[in-house]
């Protein structure tokens, strides 16, 4: 069943320069027929003008409001022409008002992620560097987006990944600057920091992925899953926010069940493998207050789905959060919950997580001796409900408000904003480049891919002003920000240890 998705979905876009030759033939009736578009579009074009003209001396408001802007996906006039829409505003109307509003502080790590390119500038030969593990090279010139695809991803992870940089397009017209960046889809980050910086490398070569860690370059951007997950039937993050707001009201988190829960793929990691020897019934007599469950996807995907519904999972008064090859997306969906996550030491970070502070928005979880970690954590949160209580609640503030999409792709702009400044070569259209517009990617599609992209799909620019950038942190508050996180995660270990002394003293 998946081999006819994974023929879908190579048809769309990325086929498409093969597409068009291959319809050569058929070049002359498809000339045709777009001119024959053509006049039926400038006599309707005509029309409405002359139609407007004929009210224009009426302001008649609510006429108004529901003429202006919306742009729904054309794929009929796509499929005829294999051209995208001309119709789309070029330009963001609010373009030179201020929202006052600052961004969430998470923000201020874009800054901290493009320091090593501040001094020289991004230069073309580092961004070819970079492009040694790329799937694609995402080209951004006069508001129009471009992609030069080198190879396939993991699933449909490229596919949805540009369809959001087409997305933050469509929501602030002409405001995106010219630009030429490589994308990494895989899960690790690729370029160590102390390796890139000497001869003969040109510089430090700048990829953007999903996650990285302190050791690396990378630059993190929201991963393909904010606009859908088909493969695991991971709506847009717009949809699941709000069926995890109401899945939160089904329980109230004093009668979930007091246990720490967890469900996923313990193969993925030696992590998630010594995880999973903490469950209930793997060590007699002893219960360290975990509740695993091992998910199946290829069972789930046979039975529709029923049991891995996001929703329903917030009926357990914890939730463990741990990596798998590299950070999980399960990540956001797990932090919504208004449970308190206990957090399993990660190593990587998403581009959201450094804004997350241990003990105010989740409870830390030593990576050695998990079980007792996770034992103590539940009988603390147990013991301090109201404290618990509360962390559970900030973490899902953090999620539902300064993560919802709104944030999601001010973030991208700001970020590609930032990148685009540093670069000291003026962005080309390469020629096996392909222009993308909605059309070009959700028009082949179908099932579950076709549908997240509908729901997904920005119709219009936004009427909202992005929100403005906070200003790089100073290296002394950066440092006591650090400083304050190490310092959190000590005094839980301390906590830990002096618990479990006491407990031995007793046996
Ligand atoms: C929770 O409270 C019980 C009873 O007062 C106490 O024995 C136990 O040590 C406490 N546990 C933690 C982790 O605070
Ligand atoms: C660090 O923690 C102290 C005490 O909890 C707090 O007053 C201070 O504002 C924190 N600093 C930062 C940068 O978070």
């Amino acid at each position: 069943m998946k081999d006819i998705y994974e023929e879908k979905c190579k048809k769309i876009y990325w086929l498409r320069p093969y597409f068009g030759r291959r319809n050569n033939a058929k070049a002359t009736s498809t000339v045709l027929v777009v001119v024959a578009f053509l006049f039926v579009y400038l006599f309707l074009f005509a029309a409405r003008r002359l139609d407007h003209s004929m009210f224009s001396g009426h302001s008649n408001t609510k006429s108004q409001a529901k003429e202006v802007q919306d742009f729904p996906l054309d794929c009929l006039s796509w499929s005829q022409t294999l051209t995208c829409p001309k119709t789309y505003p070029t330009s963001h109307k609010n373009l030179d008002r201020s929202s006052g509003k600052t961004c969430p502080d998470y923000f201020r790590w874009i800054h901290e992620d493009l320091r090593h390119w501040k001094e020289a500038g991004i230069t073309r030969d580092m961004v070819e560097v970079a492009k040694r593990t790329a799937h694609f090279r995402l080209i951004i010139v006069n508001g129009k987006a471009y992609v030069e695809r080198f190879k396939k991803s993991l699933q449909t992870r490229d596919l949805f990944t540009v369809w959001g940089f087409q997305q933050l397009l469509r929501r602030y017209p002409g405001r995106v600057p010219d630009l030429e960046l490589m994308f990494d889809c895989d899960d690790r980050p690729v370029f160590n920091i102390g390796k890139y910086f000497k001869r003969p490398n040109p510089g430090p070569p700048p990829l953007f992925k999903y996650c990285s860690d302190p050791w690396s370059l990378d630059i993190v951007s929201p991963d393909w899953s904010f606009w859908g997950w088909p493969e695991t039937n991971q709506k847009p993050w717009e949809m699941t926010l709000k069926d995890i707001k109401e899945g939160n009201k089904q329980v109230k988190w004093k009668d979930r069940a007091p246990y720490a829960y967890w469900k996923g793929n313990p193969r993925v990691s030696p992590i998630r493998a010594d995880l999973v020897k903490c469950n209930v019934n793997n060590t007699p007599n002893v219960d360290w207050d975990t509740r695993l469950f091992i998910q199946d996807w290829d069972k789930e995907s046979v039975q529709g789905y029923k049991n891995s519904n996001i929703e329903d999972q917030c009926t357990y008064r914890y939730k463990i959060y741990v990596e798998g090859w590299a950070w999980s997306v399960s990540e956001k969906y797990i932090m919504a919950c208004d449970s308190p996550t206990l957090y399993i030491t990660p190593h990587f970070y998403t581009y959201f997580a450094r804004g997350l502070t241990p003990l105010e928005h989740f409870w830390p979880i030593r990576e050695t001796d998990k079980c007792k970690s996770l034992k103590f954590a539940v009988e603390w949160g147990n013991n301090h409900t109201s404290k618990a209580q509360e962390m559970g609640e900030a973490s899902s503030r953090f999620i539902h408000e300064d993560m919802n999409m709104d944030h999601v792709y001010d973030y991208m702009l700001h970020l590609l904003t930032e990148y685009a400044k540093l670069l000291k070569f003026k962005p080309t259209i390469p020629p096996n480049a392909m222009e993308l517009c909605s059309e070009t990617m959700a028009c082949f599609a179908d099932g579950k891919w076709r549908k997240y992209m509908e729901e997904s799909f920005v119709r219009q620019p936004t009427d909202m002003v992005p929100c403005t950038m906070p200003p790089p942190y100073d290296p002394s508050t950066l440092k006591a920000t650090i400083d304050n996180r190490t310092r959190a995660i000590k005094q839980v270990e301390m906590w830990e240890d002096e618990y479990w002394k006491n407990q031995n003293l007793k046996h």
